[in-house]
């Protein structure tokens, strides 16, 4: 049933390429095009959307997060992300124009579903982007975008994770196609690198040896800290939080810009760091002020692991460890860096010997609020 792997957690991983492929599949015409009719909402109630609040809770909150950046940048529409179990309680401003879109591996969330309910009381159109076919938040939901990752057992979410990214870039470039004019032609080429991904994660897991003897190295570092900024924000907030789930580590994850507003002082000799580092061509230089972030905590004496992207030189110097990933556009790099860090909790958790796939006090869907 491991498919030849020890856990649930490491096939799961394993299955990335195809959660992310089977998430596109069959939702573009021979043009190329997206076509999604399943959302039974027609195109004039979506293009009369004014703004998007996304709710769901933990993993699923980061892909929101991924999703943020990616859907404002595509379509102009704002876009917010809220907690789902802050959301209801926080007197939400939504209207007929408001899109909801929740999200969630399991469909079971209480939390999500909660907010979703209230949601639609509010009279917001809402939309469910879902792995499991049948559950409760789809059936309460105007309409369902399905994730296809195929049945996740491990507790802690990973292939879930990527097509959950994967629905909501879906979404967002729809929205940008029904936008028409320069929006739907840069769409329409997001989406073709969009359709290389899957094979790049089959090549970067094939390459991921060296995250792990880093990871059994480090059973008993106390504490580590995870850097990203844009995109690659979420990814360290989703790096840190498998650590915590997986190997019971004290990990935090920071915007890096924020580094100097305050966490730079838990930087001390030996401090392991983890940065995403955007790719060179993200936009506003922020390539090169990452790259000045590893400086100034590797001058602390952290010890930096950097995820960068093949080809790039400019971390060299300040690397103690380079983790590369394949290049694609700047939108699209979560789907590919936080893959070694998830290997890294895995393996991490596995030096401890602990148990993977059932992580201590966790339950896989929390159907409690
Ligand atoms: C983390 C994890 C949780 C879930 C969260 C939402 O590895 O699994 O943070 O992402 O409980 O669950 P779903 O997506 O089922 O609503």
């Amino acid at each position: 049933e491991k498919g030849g792997y020890d856990t649930f957690m490491e096939k799961e991983i394993h299955e990335q390429p195809h959660a992310v492929g089977d998430t596109l599949l069959g939702r573009t015409d021979e043009a190329g095009h997206l076509v999604l009719d399943e959302l039974r909402i027609s195109e004039e109630q979506l293009k009369a959307v004014d703004r998007i609040t996304i709710v769901a809770c933990g993993t699923a909150a980061y892909a929101g997060m991924v999703a943020k950046y990616a859907i404002e940048h595509w379509t102009r529409i704002p876009v917010e992300v809220a907690l789902a179990h802050e959301f209801r309680y926080c007197d939400p401003i939504v209207s007929e124009r408001t899109l909801v879109v929740s999200i969630s591996q399991s469909g079971e969330t209480m939390d999500t579903l909660m907010a979703v309910k209230h949601a639609r009381d509010l009279g917001a159109l809402t939309v469910s982007v879902c792995n499991t076919h049948g559950s409760t938040i789809p059936r309460e939901s105007d309409a369902v975008l399905y994730t296809h990752a195929g049945p996740e057992i491990a507790v802690a979410s990973t292939k879930a994770f990527l097509a959950q990214i994967t629905a909501c870039y879906v979404l967002g470039l729809y929205l940008a196609q029904l936008r028409g004019g320069s929006y739907a032609d840069d769409a329409h080429a997001v989406l073709k690198e969009l359709q290389e991904v899957p094979d790049k994660i089959e090549k970067l897991l094939g390459d991921l040896d060296r995250v792990r003897e880093i990871a059994r190295f480090m059973a008993d570092t106390r504490s580590v800290l995870f850097l990203g900024r844009h995109v690659g924000y979420p990814v360290a907030m989703e790096g840190a939080l498998k650590l915590k789930e997986l190997a019971y580590i004290h990990a935090e994850g920071f915007a890096a810009g924020e580094l100097k507003h305050g966490p730079i002082a838990l930087i001390e000799p030996g401090q392991p760091v983890f940065i995403v580092v955007p790719g060179p061509d993200t936009p506003h230089g922020l390539h090169g002020k990452v790259v000045s972030n590893i400086q100034e905590i590797r001058a602390r004496g952290a010890r930096t692991l950097v995820i960068a992207q093949e080809g790039d030189t400019a971390v060299e110097p300040f690397a103690d460890e380079i983790l590369r990933v394949p290049a694609t556009s700047p939108m699209l790099a979560p789907l590919l860096t936080v893959v070694p860090l998830q290997v890294f909790a895995l393996e991490l958790s596995t030096a401890k010997g602990l148990d993977v796939d059932q992580p201590r006090n966790l339950a896989k869907s929390v159907t409690v609020e």
